[in-house]
């Protein structure tokens, strides 16, 4: 029963009560005034005729008779007696009822004595049948008392009008209950209307909502930062708090290319588990860890298919299972055209302003489609739900948000895009944009490192779609339903798992010096990364060479060492970029070394984990030199290694770390002078200034973590799916639409 219902209920009953109080007191009143009127109407008749009766009673008593039926012509009056004072009847009408004879009436009338009632001539009988008035006129003449007159008046006429008001009583009242719980209930269907309209409104954004926007903002500002903060850090158990507390514990699915563990087979036949250089997989892994669920990726080590199961899953981390892995098989053709050719010779140089000119080729592209369509199917294979959590990850699959959406309407996709978003002109040079746009605007949310990669992809969509922007709630409108467009700036575990087994840095140093045959006091300067053009690995070493130019004080005294993992070395471009690289350290090397020193050394060879953050922790700098980067997770590494809070940061003002850690030396990576002087800085750093740079950057990190990061996604995608379930048990088609599913069923991809 619904609460108006249950209103409704309450005021019909009450108003019952109410009808059949106000129906007694009526009856009662109605009876005394009838009594009244019988009274006076028989004292009327009686007295009238009392001079003519008491001639009459000691003489002619036909004449008596004759008055006494006049007195009843009125059809109410029953009939008339006239007794004498022993209780004789003197004479009578012929319907009197024989019931009230003269000697219990005369009888009764001496033993109540002088009555006031009876000087109101009012007395009521009730016969066995019927209800009677009696009035009785005593009577005398000259000569002395003679008796009494009574009269009997017929009262059935008074219960039948009693029943009558009470029928009509109880009508009015009936008429009225009902109709005041009509109004009732209309009135709250109505005002339940108006709310629910408003609250369309509101979240709809429209004019009402503007009315309120500040308001509502602050509050819900307030609200956030209540939730968000709470005094706590975010922390694997928090995320995994969040994700059972805002979205009830569902599974969470994981889209992306690169997988975490990568089974390769060694020459010899053992197998052995590799961990990717992936800025993607830093992240992604401990969220995965916390949260639990699946992570669907491509399955690319020589050893991966026998490592899964028939249908590529497989526990992990090994020994730990803590969540699914499912890999995907590409077929080369795909690997291909999917990954080396549209995602990095097409959308990857197209995204960072790096210099390198995009290859779109249509057979790339039927490639791209094909396989965004294939990973989208197991990830639906791996949802348990209507409305899984689906969380896309990177260029690679620009098109499956599109069509998770088509074919299960309710989910909620996060899709982050870990690489820039370039502005509106640059990215309209892509033959295929509208389709990457489309394919984007099927998630629930869209995060980028940046607002002004959220900004650069609105101004994309606003160029080159029919779509509506929402600048105030950065989102796109299409078709009713919004795309959150947000900035999340992705980061590190904190504290990181990785660096349990990692020396402390001052044995790490000894290590890492031992190793490249460095003196005790020689300085160590630190590059890591893929060997990809927008790091700017080559302007990193030049900026090296230069510092030697104008610091001649640091030869023999500083080395650089770059840790290379080879990456996408089938594209031309990387090839070129690997042999760049190697010629230059060389000529650098030629150019200064001395016995026993070498200004630079590559290393250009895949390194584990552990291997990194070693030399991370031996360095006195890190150099990270990107052209462009989203984000650039090394820089946070870095930081999170340094519990020693020594050793101090460069870092390219083009990259997302830039615009968090503004403890570090930032610098234009084109610019070789400064970034040269920037290095003599830090090679020259008091300890107290390191200390004091890096332990602020520690402290940020330490609350902006990745678990921050997904947690503030997962809480925007707890908020939406709370207002998709409002609007769709409003009713709300049109808000709705796209969400929820006319025909519950299985997911199916169209
Ligand atoms: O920068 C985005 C990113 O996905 C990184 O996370 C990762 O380092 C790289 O691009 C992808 O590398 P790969 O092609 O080796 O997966």
């Amino acid at each position: 029963m619904t609460r108006a219902m249950r209103l409704a209920l309450a005021l019909v009953l009450g108003l019952a009560g109410l009808t059949f109080g106000a129906a007694l007191l009526v009856q009662d009143q109605m009876r005394a005034w009838f009594e009244k009127d019988v009274n006076l109407r028989a004292r009327l008749a009686l007295q009238g005729a009392r001079g003519e009766l008491a001639q009459s009673w000691r003489g002619d008593r036909g004449r008596l008779e004759t008055l006494l039926s006049d007195l009843t012509l009125d059809e109410r009056i029953l009939g008339a007696c006239a007794c004498d004072g022993s209780g004789a009847t003197v004479a009578r009408t012929r319907d009197y009822p024989a019931e009230l004879d003269c000697a219990a009436l005369v009888a009764r009338v001496a033993s109540e004595g002088p009555d006031p009632r009876w000087d109101h001539w009012a007395r009521i009988e009730d016969l066995p049948e019927r209800e009677v008035h009696l009035a009785a006129l005593p009577l005398a003449d000259a000569a002395g008392e003679l008796g009494w007159v009574f009269l009997a008046h017929d009262l059935t006429f008074m219960a039948r009008r009693d029943a009558r008001t009470r029928l009509f009583l109880f009508a009015a009242f009936g008429i009225l209950a009902l109709g005041a719980s009509l109004f009732t209930l209309l009135a709250a269907r109505l005002s339940w209307r108006d709310w629910s309209e408003e609250l369309r409104g509101f979240l709809r954004g429209g004019e009402q909502r503007k009315m309120f926007r500040p308001i509502l903002a602050d509050v819900r500002d307030l609200v956030d930062r209540l939730i968000e903060h709470e005094g706590r850090a975010w922390t694997a158990q928090r995320l995994k708090e969040t994700l059972r507390h805002s979205l009830s514990d569902e599974k969470v699915v994981v889209l992306a290319n690169r997988e975490p563990y990568v089974h390769q087979k060694r020459p010899s036949g053992e197998v052995e588990v590799m961990h990717p250089a992936s800025g993607l997989v830093t992240a992604i892994e401990p969220v995965l860890r916390a949260c639990g669920g699946t992570w669907v990726a491509h399955g690319s080590g020589t050893a991966d298919r026998e490592t899964a199961d028939r249908h590529g899953r497989l526990k992990v981390p090994p020994g730990e299972e803590a969540y699914t892995l499912r890999r995907v098989w590409l077929s080369p053709a795909e690997e291909q055209g999917y990954y080396y050719g549209f995602a990095n010779e097409g959308l990857w140089p197209l995204c960072h302003i790096a210099h390198t000119r995009p290859l779109f080729r249509g057979e790339d592209w039927e490639q791209y489609r094909a396989v965004n369509e294939r990973f989208v199917r197991a990830a639906l294979e791996e949802v348990d739900s209507e409305d899984p959590i689906l969380f896309v990850q990177d260029y690679h699959f620009a098109l499956a948000p599109a069509l998770i959406r088509r074919a299960l309407p309710r989910a909620t996709v996060i899709t982050f895009w870990h690489i820039p978003w370039p502005n509106a002109e640059l990215f309209g040079i892509c033959p295929y944009r509208d389709e990457l746009l489309e394919g984007l605007l099927g998630s629930s949310i869209l995060g980028f490192h940046t607002q002004f990669h959220c900004n650069n992809f609105l101004d994309a969509v606003d160029r080159f779609l029919e779509a509506r922007i929402d600048r105030e709630r950065s989102a796109v409108v299409q078709d009713g339903r919004a795309t959150l467009v947000h900035p999340y700036p992705i980061s590190v575990e904190w504290p990181m798992r990785q660096l349990a087994g990692v020396p402390a840095p001052a044995q790490a140093r000894q290590q890492v010096h031992a190793e490249l045959g460095l003196e005790p006091g020689t300085m160590l300067g630190v590059g890591v990364d893929r060997l990809d053009y927008t790091k700017g690995i080559e302007e990193r070493l030049l900026a090296v060479e230069r510092l030697f130019e104008r610091h001649p004080q640091w030869l023999g005294r500083f080395t650089f060492v770059q840790l290379a993992a080879p990456s996408r070395t089938t594209i031309e471009r990387y090839r070129a970029l690997n042999e760049s690289v190697e010629a230059l350290a060389a000529r650098i090397d030629q150019r200064f070394a001395r016995p026993g020193w070498h200004p630079v050394i590559l290393r250009r060879a895949h390194h584990e984990p552990p291997e990194v953050f070693r030399f991370l922790r031996a360095a006195d700098l890190l150099y990270v030199s990107s052209l462009h980067d989203g984000m650039n997770l090394v820089a946070k590494e870095f930081v999170a290694a340094r519990e020693d809070e020594r050793g101090v940061l460069l870092l390219s003002q083009f990259t997302g770390a830039a615009r968090e850690l503004t403890e570090a030396l930032v610098v234009n990576p084109y610019n070789l002078d400064e970034a040269a002087d920037a290095l003599a800085t830090a090679l020259s750093m008091p300890p107290g200034e390191q200390s004091a740079r890096m332990r602020s950057m520690r402290s940020y990190l330490a609350e902006f973590n990745v678990y921050g990061w997904a947690g503030h996604m997962l809480i925007d995608a707890a908020r939406l799916r709370r207002r998709e379930q409002l609007f769709a048990r409003l009713g709300d088609v049109e808000s709705v639409q796209g969400l929820v599913p006319r025909q519950p069923g299985k997911a199916v991809l169209r």
